[in-house]
């Protein structure tokens, strides 16, 4: 049984390998307005529980209402023989992959647009042994966890049930079809309904149970079109065909990840400065530095909306912003979540032109235009980033990552980038 996962990704690779471009996949959003406010009353929840998982408590994560998964993209995969499609929340700030199984306890499920996944009526499903590799409670170091059961806490919710493996299929059209047997999964029967939108969640991170890490994919890479555009798909890919062949494309090292949960989970970038315009903001140079005991840092995260920032970087961005723009300031904060806005004169009127804020990574410059940092949100017209709680990790959120193809190559330890159009991508 120790060779479980070690069959587990033979099997992946070769998948992978004889596909021979990788798997294309295309992401949709969950759709709901006015966007941004619940998009950041989720982060913070997200985040704060995440902290209290890393200590090693058994944790009761804030749980917030209303319809609050907001700002994600989402997968479509299939599961099982035959084959039942689903949408995913994709995540690169964790490594679970999940869908809600039946049966579900009254109430215990959240809803959700497609049917059931029932393993009953699946040929290849299986429990995963407890003495796998990739048993959750050794892999993901839950707290208080007993197999074969898992309750895994995200900020903004739960899920729980039982691990299992089985086929998976990827790709967005059938040509590019893949099919990938023993995927070990958790088949939930019991979740908070802060996924409501999705059928479940995607982990891309850096851990043993992540896709990314059971496909062995080496390389992923997506580009997400704006939020606000609901018409067109964003892609997402797996494996060789994930590659830059962009201009301008810039490429900054990982910062190896702390050796504990959850960090070991998250993709940490070097981050040495921020300009507006040609200005360099007057930033200490360490303070995106991650420490030795694991706090601070900065990472990347398509799972998270706005971008949150040590307070230290953040303040001085938004002194930046303030004195550049001439429209009154507004206590936006209810209505959007976020804490510097301008009054537009009315909702129809389009924001002053701003310069474009640029990310100093090591060795690579990330170029954001005020499109990918200040959000409209009828007439309120609001710097788009928040300040971190102390200790966090700083994180790229997704709503700054827009109109961006971003590469992670696991193997060379790099993330590139390159500005694109992610609608016609
Ligand atoms: C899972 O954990 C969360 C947070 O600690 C808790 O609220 C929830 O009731 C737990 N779910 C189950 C099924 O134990
Ligand atoms: C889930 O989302 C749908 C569509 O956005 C909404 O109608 C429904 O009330 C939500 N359910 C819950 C429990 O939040
Ligand atoms: C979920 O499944 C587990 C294992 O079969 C079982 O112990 C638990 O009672 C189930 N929970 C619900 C809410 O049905
Ligand atoms: C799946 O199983 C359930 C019972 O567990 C049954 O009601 C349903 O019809 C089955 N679906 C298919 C497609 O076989
Ligand atoms: C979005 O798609 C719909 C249906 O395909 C189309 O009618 C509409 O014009 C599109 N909107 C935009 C902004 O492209
Ligand atoms: C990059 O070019 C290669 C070779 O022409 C192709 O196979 C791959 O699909 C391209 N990747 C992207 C993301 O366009
Ligand atoms: C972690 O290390 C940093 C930098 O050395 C220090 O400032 C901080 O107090 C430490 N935090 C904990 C919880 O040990
Ligand atoms: C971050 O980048 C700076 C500038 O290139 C470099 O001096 C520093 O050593 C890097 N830090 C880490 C942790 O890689
Ligand atoms: C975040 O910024 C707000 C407003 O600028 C400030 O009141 C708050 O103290 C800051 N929070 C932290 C954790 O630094």
């Amino acid at each position: 049984m120790a060779s479980l996962a070690v069959l587990i990704s033979l099997v992946a690779c070769a998948a992978l390998a004889s596909g021979a471009t990788g798997v294309r996949i295309e992401l949709t959003r969950v759709h709901s307005s006015p966007f941004v406010r619940d998009a950041v009353r989720r982060d913070m929840h997200r985040h704060s529980a995440r902290r209290l998982a890393a200590s090693g408590d058994t944790v009761s994560a804030p749980v917030i209402e209303g319809p609050s998964s907001l700002g994600e993209y989402l997968m479509t995969l299939a599961i099982g023989t035959p084959p039942l499609s689903y949408p995913a929340i994709a995540d690169t700030g964790s490594d679970l992959i999940w869908t809600q199984c039946a049966p579900c306890g009254d109430d215990q499920c959240f809803q959700q647009s497609t049917p059931l996944y029932n393993p009953a009526n699946s040929t290849t499903f299986s429990y995963l042994p407890c003495s796998s590799q990739l048993s959750i409670c050794e892999a993901a170091s839950l707290p208080a966890c007993v197999c074969p059961g898992y309750n895994y806490t995200y900020g903004t919710g739960w899920t729980s049930g039982v691990q299992g493996s089985e086929t998976f299929s990827f790709g967005s059209s059938p040509a590019d079809e893949t099919s990938v047997s023993d995927i070990v999964f958790g088949c939930s029967n019991a979740s908070s309904s802060d996924f409501n939108g999705s059928s479940g969640l995607v982990g891309l991170g850096r851990g043993s149970l992540s896709l990314v890490s059971q496909l062995g994919a080496g390389t992923f890479s997506y580009c997400l079109t704006a939020l606000q555009d609901s018409n067109s798909t964003s892609t997402l890919l797996l494996g060789s065909s994930a590659s830059l062949n962009d201009t301008g494309v810039g490429t900054t090292p990982f910062v190896p990840s702390p050796d504990m949960a959850p960090f070991n989970t998250f993709y940490y970038l070097n981050l040495t400065g921020i300009s507006l315009g040609t200005t360099a903001l007057s930033i200490p140079v360490d303070v995106f530095t991650l420490a030795a005991n694991g706090t601070g840092g900065l990472i990347i995260d398509s799972g998270t909306t706005i971008t949150s920032l040590v307070d230290a970087a953040y303040q001085q961005i938004r002194a930046a912003v303030l004195s550049m723009v001439t429209l009154p300031t507004t206590d936006g904060s209810d209505a959007t979540g976020l804490d510097l806005c301008f009054a537009l004169p009315s909702s129809k009127s389009a924001p002053p032109a701003m310069p474009s804020m640029t990310l100093h990574f090591d060795g690579a410059d990330m170029v954001l235009p005020a499109g990918s940092y200040m959000t409209q949100d009828s007439n309120l017209w609001c710097l788009a980033l928040q300040n971190q709680t102390y200790g966090m990790p700083s994180i790229l959120g997704n709503y700054q990552q827009q109109n961006m193809h971003i590469l992670y190559d696991i193997g060379q330890e790099t993330m590139s980038f390159a500005p694109a159009d992610c609608s016609t991508f």
